[in-house]
Parts: structure tokens; sequence; C-alpha cells
């Protein structure tokens, strides 16, 4: 056997669930009836579906927390449906739905978990304890010696999560880890998720039932019906461009175009790099010429780092008097290009602005983006992924 042999083709999916049933004890019907699909490495795979469709059941068989009645599971390329469960429970984080502190059990104490059962030594849990506060944003100090009462909401929630990554599972299971926060708490929790995503690169299983939420932090969704039934299971952008079906639609609810305005970020569109700009510290004279040549109706004032401070006008520029601090109006709708076309979009709405200032790390001007390149942006999403979907179905 050479070595290449034993690596597994790229194409290996991380799960794969093989017509997987749970018919639970006196019921009627299954829970979960005959699901099968491949969770691919390294991305986040999201389950929504309404209240009681099955999801939780399908968490639960992944990690065999419940035993299925029938189907198969296979986790990095091996069939684990009959692999002795604390085994297989070793290689998978979880994050169950409420969190599920232990109360008693300090903040340490319940990150050290699965490490102390792994029969880790005191001085290297600390340190992963440490390590894992620091990379969910808590200060170990502060935090290593609280009790889950002494937290709020969020810190419950991301310490839920260093708790099931202390033993750096490759998968991850999490069962709508930001349910219960209010939005604005859980829109900064979903950005430091997807940038905790960026350096661990885990294969993550997630739970919701808020399709915006799917829509953010998916690579992949899968639409659940009754049953955990898939109604669909695509990219975000093919789900909101050709739903398979009313049931999807009325899933993703109104506002499809606008839903998909998340899917692109500023910097994947072409900017309008041909703005007039001057240095604010500069003279009226020489912006008044600079406009002049141009043929745009008004001018960019950067500061010393290139930095957007005032848009002028001609008009404008007759009537200051030497110093252009204060001529014109100052900018507003300052982006950055990591930033949404549908932050994007709200900011030129929200500052009366027909364009948005893309600039870098550093506040430094890039260039311009206006309401046409979005819309045509929004477009273009549309037809790449319809046609990526005829492609796909040509090939099925
Ligand atoms: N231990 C159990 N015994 C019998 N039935 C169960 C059990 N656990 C769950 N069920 C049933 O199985 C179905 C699926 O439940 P599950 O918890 O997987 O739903 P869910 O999609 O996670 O819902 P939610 O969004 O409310 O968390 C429900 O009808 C539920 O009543
Ligand atoms: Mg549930």
């Amino acid at each position: 056997m050479t070595v290449t042999d034993k690596i597994a083709p790229k194409e290996e999916p991380m799960i794969r669930l093989e017509e997987l049933t749970k018919k639970y004890r006196g019921q009627q019907l299954p829970a979960v009836d005959r699901v099968t699909m491949d969770m691919p490495r390294g991305e986040i795979v999201v389950l929504v579906g309404p209240s009681g469709c099955g999801k939780t059941t399908t968490m639960e068989l992944i990690n065999r927390l419940i035993e299925p009645s029938s189907g198969r599971i296979h986790l990095d390329g091996e069939d684990v449906t009959t692999a002795d469960p604390d085994t297989l429970r070793r290689r998978i984080g979880y994050v169950i739905q409420q969190i599920g502190l232990f109360p008693h059990h300090t903040v340490a104490e319940n990150i050290g978990t699965v490490p102390r059962l792994l029969g880790w030594n005191k001085t290297k849990i600390d340190g992963r304890v440490d390590e894992l506060l620091d990379l969910v944003g808590l200060e170990p100090g502060v935090f290593r010696k609280r009790y889950p009462k002494e937290l709020s909401g969020g810190q419950r929630q991301r310490i839920g999560v260093a708790r099931a990554l202390a033993a750096d599972p490759p998968v991850m299971l999490m069962d709508e880890p930001f349910g219960a926060i209010d939005p604005i708490t859980r829109d900064r929790l979903q950005n430091e998720f997807l940038r905790l995503q960026q350096t661990v690169r885990k294969t993550i299983v997630f739970v919701t039932h808020d399709i915006d939420e799917a829509i953010k932090l998916g690579d992949r969704i899968a639409i659940l019906g009754e049953r955990s039934r898939i109604a669909q299971y695509d990219t975000p952008a093919n789900i909101l461009s050709n739903p398979a079906s009313t049931y999807v639609e009325d899933f993703i609810g109104a506002g499809a175009s606008l839903k998909r305005l998340n899917l692109s970020l500023v910097g994947d569109v072409a900017l309008d790099t041909g703005a007039v700009t001057a240095r604010i510290d500069g003279t009226a004279a020489e912006a008044r010429d600079r406009l002049a040549k141009s043929e745009r109706s008004a001018l960019l004032l950067l500061d010393g780092q290139g930095r957007p401070q005032r848009w002028v006008d001609a008009a404008d520029l007759e009537r200051a008097d030497g110093d252009l601090h204060r001529a014109g109006q100052p900018v507003s709708a300052l982006v950055e290009s990591a930033a949404t076309l549908s932050y994007a979009l709200n900011e030129m709405l929200t500052s009366n602005a027909g364009v948005a200032l893309v600039v870098d790390g550093d506040g430094g001007f890039q260039g311009l983006l206006d309401f046409e390149t979005v819309m045509v942006a929004t477009r273009s999403v549309q037809r790449d992924s319809s046609e990526f979907y005829r492609a796909a179905k040509v090939a099925g």
C-alpha cells in the first residue's frame, strides 16, 4: 500500500448519513425518517426547520446519544453506527440546546469536562482552559472561577462553545446555540463564531429555526420538513434563488432578493475607482481645478492618511475661503470591503447617501460603491446560482 492509498480522497465527506431513521418507543411515526446527506469537511452545515421537526433528534443520532432504529452513520470515512459511543463522542464536540453548563461547576471545570474524562493532567487542562477562554473572547483571569449563574446569556453561550472545543474534535454539533439571545448580541456572537471558524475549520452541524441565521452562517443549508425529511439541501445562494418547493419558499419568507445581499461582500464587487479626490489641507483652487477637469460633479476630500473627510461640489469650492475643512458636507456611509452588500445598502439608505465609500482597515479610501452596482450584484448572484442549479440537474 502506498502513502496515497491511505489518504481519503478529498471529496470524502466528514459526516455521511444513510437512510438514518429514529422511531421513539410508543410513537406512531418516526421522529427522523430515512435522512440521507453528506456533510463536507470543514464546512458549516445548517439544519433549519420548524419546532418538533426532528433537528435535535438528528444531532443526537450523529453522536449516538440516542441509537438509530435503522440506517448508518459514517464519520471521516468510517462506519460508526455501532462504534463505541463514548469513543465516538470524543471526536464530536456538542453544544446542546440551552447550552447546558453544569451549574455547580466553575467555568474552568465546565470547559475541562472532556479533557478530564480523557485523563489529561491538571497543568495541561488549565492551559487549555485559558487558551479556549482567550479564543472565545473572555478574560481567563476574570471568568475561570465563575459559576454559570454569574454569567450573561451570551457569555454562557461562549463557554458552551469553549467546552465543546476543549479536546479539539474535528466535528462540532451546535443545537440552537444562539437561540435565547437578543438580536444585537446574537449578531455579534454570529460574527465571532464565523471568525472563530476561520481559525479552527471544524466540520460543524448547526441547528437553528431562523432562516436569516442559516443564510448568514451556513456554507450549506438543509431545510427540513416533518420527520427531518430534507426539503432542500444546497448553498444559501441556490436556496434563495431556486427554492425547490413552495414549502422552501414559505420558509425563506419575503425578501429573498434582499437576503441575497447578505451573501455578497463589498470586496466581491467591482468598485468605482474613478472618484476625483484632493487633500483637505490643500488649496480650494487646486481642488476646483481637479473637479473642473473631471467628468464628476463632486470631489472627495481626503486627510493626510488618505481617509475620506468631506464631499464638495463646484459651488462649495467657489464659496470656500481657502480652508477646505468646513466646505461641503461631511462624508457618510463608510464601509469596509469585508462588509456585506446588505450592510452597505443599509448604510446608504440610512445616511441618505447615493454611494458608499469603501475604505480599508485603516480607513484609507478604496473606491465608491453605488446603488447600480449593488443591484447588478444581486442579479448576478441569482444568475450564477441558477446556472449552477441547471448544470447540477443535468449532471444528476
Ligand atoms: N425521547 C423522546 N421520546 C418520544 N418522542 C420524542 C422524544 N424526543 C423527541 N421526541 C419527539 O420527536 C419529534 C422531534 O423532536 P426534536 O426534539 O428532534 O425536534 P426539534 O426539531 O429539535 O424541535 P425544536 O426546534 O423545538 O427544538 C417531536 O415530535 C418530539 O415530540
Ligand atoms: Mg431541538
